[in-house]
């Protein structure tokens, strides 16, 4: 399975703090996260190998040479590798190799712990440019669990012809719903969808009236994209929005938002709460669609649908098995 091989976002970075190991769920598998003494974010299966007991019941120590994951069934105690280094039973004992956790390659970035299942995997996780601009201020939103698959929320990202409807007053009006034509240009990790245009009542929190909004969309990866758009009526103003989308189960998800705005002034749950506004009305759309997993083939589409067309081929010539049919 392809997805294995790839970098997916599980946990929001903040929320692994030393002492307390933490549940996670990726593409149908269970997890534990902990951050060792270095601060580097581990992920491990959930289970440890001498009883299956859920590692995430036990706790984080300190021990000799660094920090230790400690079982909450027996106290067997797994350094950062994996290893185990201590069975409390049996204090002259020195565990063997074999006696070690299954370990994955863990990494940090957008506010995010990344999981790669399969060791030999792609080396990049999807970009966010945005990131690196001082210009821009960096606010994470979410999670959001949703009831269906990484690529119908991806999709829907994409998707510019449903502000007139689903977002009415706000990124859309229903009597400017006629899409231009745009452009789609491959990338390495997807494509760029150019020159897109939206008529949108309040394109962001501090919008004071209608404008006309160029939009930029360059899907990152299997399930991850960014929008760039700029407001005619704000002068230099700038939003880049990062959409990471962890696949819980092949028909779950779990949904980040990665905003990087030049709005410096209003506090950071207000800019929280307008996404959580837009996102909310999108929810129950997203959760009725079926089948949930995304058709790679069948479905009607027509000329205003170029992004998903070229998503949906991206995913076939990816070979992309989770969370489509
Ligand atoms: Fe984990 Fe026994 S099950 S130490
Ligand atoms: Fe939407």
């Amino acid at each position: 399975m392809i997805e294995r091989s790839l970098w997916h976002p599980v946990l929001d970075a903040l929320a692994l703090v030393a002492a307390a190991p933490q549940p996670a769920r990726l593409l149908g598998e269970d997890l534990v996260l902990w951050r060792d003494a270095a601060g580097a974010p581990q992920a491990w299966a959930d289970r440890c190998p001498h009883r299956g007991t859920r590692l995430s019941l036990g706790r984080v120590i300190a021990g000799a040479g660094g920090s230790r994951l400690e079982c909450a069934y027996h106290g067997w105690q797994f350094a950062p590798s994996g290893h185990c280094v201590s069975v409390p039973a049996l204090p002259a004992f020195t565990p063997p190799a074999s006696h070690s956790a299954c370990t994955h390659d863990a990494r940090e970035a957008h506010g995010l712990v990344w999981v790669r299942l399969a060791p030999e995997g792609m080396a990049a996780l999807p970009a966010f440019d945005a990131d690196a601009d001082p210009a821009l201020r960096k606010v994470l939103c979410g999670p959001y669990d949703v009831a269906t698959s990484a690529p119908r929320i991806v999709e829907n990202f994409l998707d510019l012809a449903h502000f007139g409807f689903v977002h009415e007053g706000l990124l859309g009006d229903s009597a400017h719903v006629a899409q231009a034509d745009h452009r789609i240009d491959a990338t390495p990790h997807g494509f760029i969808a150019g020159g897109c245009r939206a008529w949108q009542p309040q394109s962001n929190r501090l919008s004071a009236q209608g404008s006309e909004v160029s939009y930029r969309y360059e899907l990152t990866g299997a399930y991850s994209a960014t929008l760039t758009k700029w407001p005619q009526a704000q002068h230099g103003y700038r939003d880049v929005i990062g959409l990471f989308v962890c696949p819980l189960e092949a028909e779950r998800s779990r949904v980040w938002f990665r905003l990087a705005v030049t709005d410096f002034d209003s506090d950071t749950e207000a800019l929280r709460a307008f996404q959580h506004r837009i996102f909310a009305q999108d929810l129950p759309v997203l959760e009725s669609q079926t089948p949930k997993r995304l058709p790679l083939h069948g479905e009607v589409h027509s000329a205003a649908d170029r992004s998903s067309a070229a998503y949906r081929r991206f995913l076939r010539e990816r070979g992309v098995s989770f969370g489509v049919c």
